[in-house]
C-alpha cells in the first residue's frame, strides 16, 4: 500500500485534537477523554457504526467505577442521545448490557431493560434486533446467591441490543455467515438422496433453493463467544510490563461479527467507552476507520500494546508505554510501527473475497 493511499484516508468526522490523542494508527486514534465531550465535538451524521460495552449497574464496584441503578439509565442516555445525532441514517448502536441484582436481594434490577425503552421511546432509536452474548467461560456471580446459597444459576448471558437510527440500517449478513451443519453439508453434496420438497406443518414451503450452497449458514442471534483468552499478545505484554490488563474486556469475535454485519470497508467505527480498544483493533484488521475513546490514561497506554509488531523488544515496547502514559502523543504508522499491518488487512480482505464469491455464485443460482 503506498503513503498516498494512506494519506488519503483522513477521517473529516473526527476534529484533530492532539491534547487528547493517546496514540493514532493507520486506520485510528485512541483519545484519552470523556466521550460525552468528545461525542459532541464529532460531525452530526458522520459515524456508521458505535459499538461499546459501557461500565454495567453492578453491585459489585469494578475498578473503572459504575454508576448506581437509580441512576444509570439516565446517564448512559446522555451518551445514547449523542450518539443517535451523530450516527448516519443507515448508522447502528450496539450496546453491550449484563444483567444485575438488585442490593441485598436475589432478584433482577430491570435497568437493562429500562434503557432500551428509554433509547427507543424518548430518544428515537429502533430496536433493530437483540442479539444474546452467550459466554460459557463466565465465572459464577453474585457468589452469595449462586455458589453459597445455591438459589440462583449462573448467568451466562449478556444482551447486545442493535439499535438503528432508521428502520433501515445498513447490514450485510453476508460477511457473517456460519459455517455450514455436517448435515446440510451432507444435503447440498447430493439434494435428491437427503430431501424432497414439501410444504411443512407450520406452513412453511420449502422449496428446492433450500439445498442451493450459500456460502455459509445464516447466523442466529445466539452469539456464543467464549471470554477467556489468556496468552494473547495484549496480556503477555501486559505481564511483561507488570501492568494489570484491563479487567473487562471484550473478546475480539464480538466486535468483529458486528463490525463485518454493519458495515463496509473504510466506514467509522467508533467505541465511546474504549478499555483495551478491542473495537479498534479489530476494526483495524477489517480495515475500517475508527475512533474509540477511554478516560483513564493507563488502559490508553496498555492498548497501544496490542498494535505494536510482534518481534518488538521489551525495551520499545516499555518505552512507548511510558511515552503515552507520560501524555506523549505516538503516531504509529509515521514512527514506522505497523509494519506487519498490511499483510493482516491482505489476508482479511482475500478471505472476505473468497466468501463473497462463494456467497455471490450461490445467490445468482437463486434467480
Ligand atoms: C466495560 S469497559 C470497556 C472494555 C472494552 N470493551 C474492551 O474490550 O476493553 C468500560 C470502560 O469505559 C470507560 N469509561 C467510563 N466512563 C467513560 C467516559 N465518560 N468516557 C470515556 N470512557 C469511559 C471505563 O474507564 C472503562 O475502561
Amino acid at each position: 500500500m503506498s503513503l498516498q493511499t494512506i494519506s488519503s484516508i483522513s477521517c473529516t468526522a473526527i476534529p484533530k485534537n492532539r491534547d487528547k490523542i493517546g496514540f493514532s494508527s493507520y486506520k485510528g486514534e485512541m483519545l484519552v477523554a470523556d466521550s460525552l465531550d468528545v461525542l459532541a465535538t464529532l460531525a452530526d451524521n458522520s459515524i456508521d457504526l458505535v459499538i461499546t460495552s459501557p461500565p454495567f449497574a453492578l453491585q459489585r464496584k469494578k475498578e473503572y467505577g459504575n454508576k448506581e441503578q437509580c441512576e444509570y439509565v439516565e446517564w448512559l442516555s446522555q451518551f445514547g442521545h449523542l450518539v443517535f445525532r451523530k450516527l448516519k441514517e443507515t448508522g447502528s448502536f450496539v450496546l453491550d448490557l449484563g444483567g444485575a441484582y438488585q442490593k441485598g436481594f436475589p432478584v433482577r434490577s430491570l435497568y437493562n431493560f429500562r434503557v432500551p425503552l428509554k433509547f427507543c421511546d424518548e430518544l428515537g432509536f429502533f430496536l433493530a434486533e437483540e442479539f444474546f452474548w452467550y459466554n460459557p467461560s463466565k465465572l459464577p456471580s453474585p457468589i452469595e446467591w449462586v455458589n453459597k446459597r445455591k438459589i440462583r444459576v449462573k448467568d451466562a448471558v449478556n444482551t447486545v441490543w442493535w439499535f438503528s437510527k432508521t428502520q433501515w440500517p445498513k447490514v450485510n449478513i453476508k460477511n457473517v455467515l456460519i459455517p455450514y451443519s455436517d448435515r446440510m453439508k451432507k444435503l447440498l453434496e447430493n439434494p435428491n438422496k437427503y430431501y424432497r420438497p414439501k410444504d411443512r406443518p407450520s406452513g412453511h414451503s420449502i422449496s428446492e433453493t433450500f439445498s442451493n450452497d450459500n456460502g455459509g449458514a445464516i447466523p442466529s442471534n445466539l452469539l456464543q463467544i467464549s471470554n477467556s483468552e489468556s496468552n494473547s499478545l495484549y496480556l503477555r505484554r501486559c505481564k511483561l510490563l507488570n501492568i494489570k490488563g484491563h479487567p473487562a474486556r471484550f473478546p475480539e469475535k464480538l466486535p468483529e461479527f458486528f463490525i463485518k454485519m454493519l458495515t463496509d470497508e473504510d466506514d467509522l467505527v467508533v467505541d465511546i467507552f474504549g478499555g483495551s480498544n478491542t473495537t479498534g483493533f479489530v476494526a483495524e484488521k477489517c480495515n475500517r476507520k475508527w475512533l474509540t475513546i477511554e478516560q483513564a490514561i493507563e488502559y490508553v497506554a496498555s492498548a497501544v500494546l496490542r498494535f505494536l509488531p510482534e518481534d518488538f523488544s521489551e525495551e520499545k515496547i516499555t518505552k512507548i508505554y511510558e511515552r503515552i502514559m507520560s501524555n506523549d502523543y505516538i503516531d504509529l504508522y509515521s514512527e514506522n510501527y505497523q509494519k506487519d499491518l498490511f499483510e493482516i488487512i491482505e489476508k482479511e480482505k482475500t478471505a472476505h473475497n473468497e466468501t463473497v464469491e462463494k456467497v455471490n455464485s450461490g445467490v445468482s443460482r437463486l434467480f
